[in-house]
């Protein structure tokens, strides 16, 4: 540990973790006030991360040190989710976060960074390891890697990695093209594309539930599974995010990235080991099967949608095309529904549905299993039993419940459906961390299982490309859903054609 490195006892660290520097490009943006700092902060409080840690923020703005650190408090003390601030661990970690104005553009920038990185090496001993993370606009990715290979940055003495935030490209040729970029300085293996998703932490139990058991995965096909339900619904807006909304919509916003990376975490054969190889493999592998539409059955299978203006409580909510940054006649969908089909022997003929929207009447993330019925009504029940479902919530109320019919008490053989629940708060009883807690830290520690790989990003991107260029050659009546309701009827009539309809929150 540095000798002037001011913080705490070293007994408060885990060990494992390496000494290391971060280097946040885009340091002046929204995700690294909101979940960057706050996420580091708190590993640190934990003792998860070495006491050797720096971390240097770079954007254009010139600032001294101090005012970004207190930038940066201000934002961690804002952001940091139901877990406590403490002012005496604000300190000592706020010396070691430092802050560099550079152009991305400018060669100097990198030479100065070069400079700065070794006196903080030095004072901080941070061992020359360095993650830099790309949080900038996208268009500068592989601007920020030329510079930093071109400056002999991306490989010295200690391991340099690259965390790139997304989106990775808006489609299948500038994913490749990025990744090429990006790869003539930085290994893929070192190259660690952040899909936040995968670091929730019950994202990450699907697989514990689907492969930490015996019972579960017997069932798990085609057999006994009818259809699957992938629901993201969101209740904010575009919160002035409109000018990179306009050009992203929520097919590549949510669907291209993150719900396509927990479907392949539902459907996806288990792995041999927990190696991240092992495991990327299998997501790989999946997202390559799922069914990639021709132009003609794109309109049968996926639906577009935007909000309009509503009064909701009281208050008056504009509608999308209202929104900031934002083209009064804009066709961007802000929210979409797609029905997958995953083409191997397991999946064959399941639909999975997955939806996701801005501006629906909560926010919820789950995913519902529904199983087959039973093969014979053998109490002769008038009209339809519920169906037998399992539903993973992914957020809020973090759990897992299984829904089934029991005999309701009383003479004669009434049933009626009952509910199996297992919560994530009440079970542990402590909190979880942050999807960038965990991401961030298995950067640093050089573990990759959550994050993407090239050929899953082009295997998603590769699903969703014949979608986004249908729509682009469509024009839709748009507004056709009014902000606070479940989306256009015509992604109830998507399902409804094949006997379904969306599970009702
Ligand atoms: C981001 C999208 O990746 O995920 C946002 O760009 C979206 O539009 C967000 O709101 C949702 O993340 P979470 O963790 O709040 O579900």
């Amino acid at each position: 540990m540095a000798a002037n490195n001011p913080f705490a006892d070293p007994a408060r660290y885990e060990s494992g973790t390496p000494d290391c520097a971060v280097v946040i490009f885009g340091a002046s943006g929204d995700l690294t006030r909101r979940k960057l700092m706050p996420a580091l902060y708190r590993l640190m409080y934990e003792g998860r991360l070495s006491p050797n840690f720096a971390v240097i923020g770079v954007s254009r703005s010139p600032l001294s040190d101090d005012a970004f650190r207190s930038r940066m408090e201000e934002g961690v003390r804002r952001h940091l989710e139901d877990a406590p601030f403490d002012e005496d661990i604000w300190r000592s970690f706020a010396e070691g976060v430092f802050y560099m104005a550079g152009d991305i553009h400018d060669r100097d920038s990198y030479q100065r960074l070069r400079s700065l990185l070794a006196r903080i090496g030095d004072t901080r001993q941070t061992a020359g390891n360095v993650l830099f993370y790309l949080s900038t606009q996208p268009g500068q990715y592989a601007p920020v890697a030329d510079g930093l290979g071109e400056a002999g940055l991306a490989r010295t003495n200690g391991w340099r990695r690259l965390v790139v935030e997304k989106p990775f490209g808006h489609d299948l040729a500038s994913a490749r093209e990025l990744s090429a970029r990006l790869q003539r300085h930085f290994p893929e293996q070192e190259v660690y594309r952040i899909d936040h998703y995968l670091g929730k932490e019950t994202v990450q139990n699907i697989l514990a539930f689907r492969f930490g058991n015996g019972i579960f995965e017997p069932l798990w096909n085609r057999r006994y599974i009818d259809h699957v339900q992938i629901t993201a619904a969101e209740s904010i807006g575009v919160e002035g995010r409109g000018g990179y909304y306009e050009d992203a919509g929520a097919l590549r916003d949510m669907i291209q990235n993150h719900l396509l990376q927990v479907m392949a975490t539902v459907t996806m054969e288990p792995s041999a080991t927990f190696e991240p190889d092992a495991v990327r493999d299998e997501r790989a592998k999946l997202l390559r099967s799922i069914r990639v539409f021709e132009p003609g059955e794109v309109a049968e299978h996926a639906v577009a949608g935007q909000y309009g203006p509503a009064r909701i409580g009281g208050a008056d909510v504009p509608g999308y095309r209202e929104e900031p940054d934002v083209r009064p006649d804009s066709q961007t969908d802000t929210y979409a529904a797609v029905t997958f089909f995953v083409d191997n022997w397991r999946w064959a003929g399941v639909p999975f549905y997955v939806r996701t929207g801005k501006q629906l009447p909560r926010r919820v993330t789950e995913i519902a299993i529904q199983f087959r019925d039973a093969p014979h009504r053998v109490f002769g029940q008038a009209g339809h039993l519920p169906p037998d479902l399992l539903i993973l919530r992914i957020q809020p109320e973090e759990g897992i419940s299984l829904k089934f019919v029991s005999k309701k008490p009383g003479t004669g053989m009434q049933l009626r459906p009952v509910s199996m629940d297992f919560n994530y708060g009440s079970s542990f009883g402590e909190r979880s961390p942050s999807a960038y807690e965990t991401l961030l830290l298995d950067a640093i520690r050089g573990d990759a299982t959550l994050y993407t790989r090239q050929d899953m990003v082009e295997a998603s991107w590769r699903v969703v490309e014949p979608i986004v260029k249908h729509w682009a050659g469509e024009t839709f009546d748009f507004p056709n859903y009014a902000a606070g309701t479940w989306g256009p009827a015509a992604a109830d009539r998507m399902l409804a054609r094949r006997g379904h309809a969306w599970r009702r929150m």
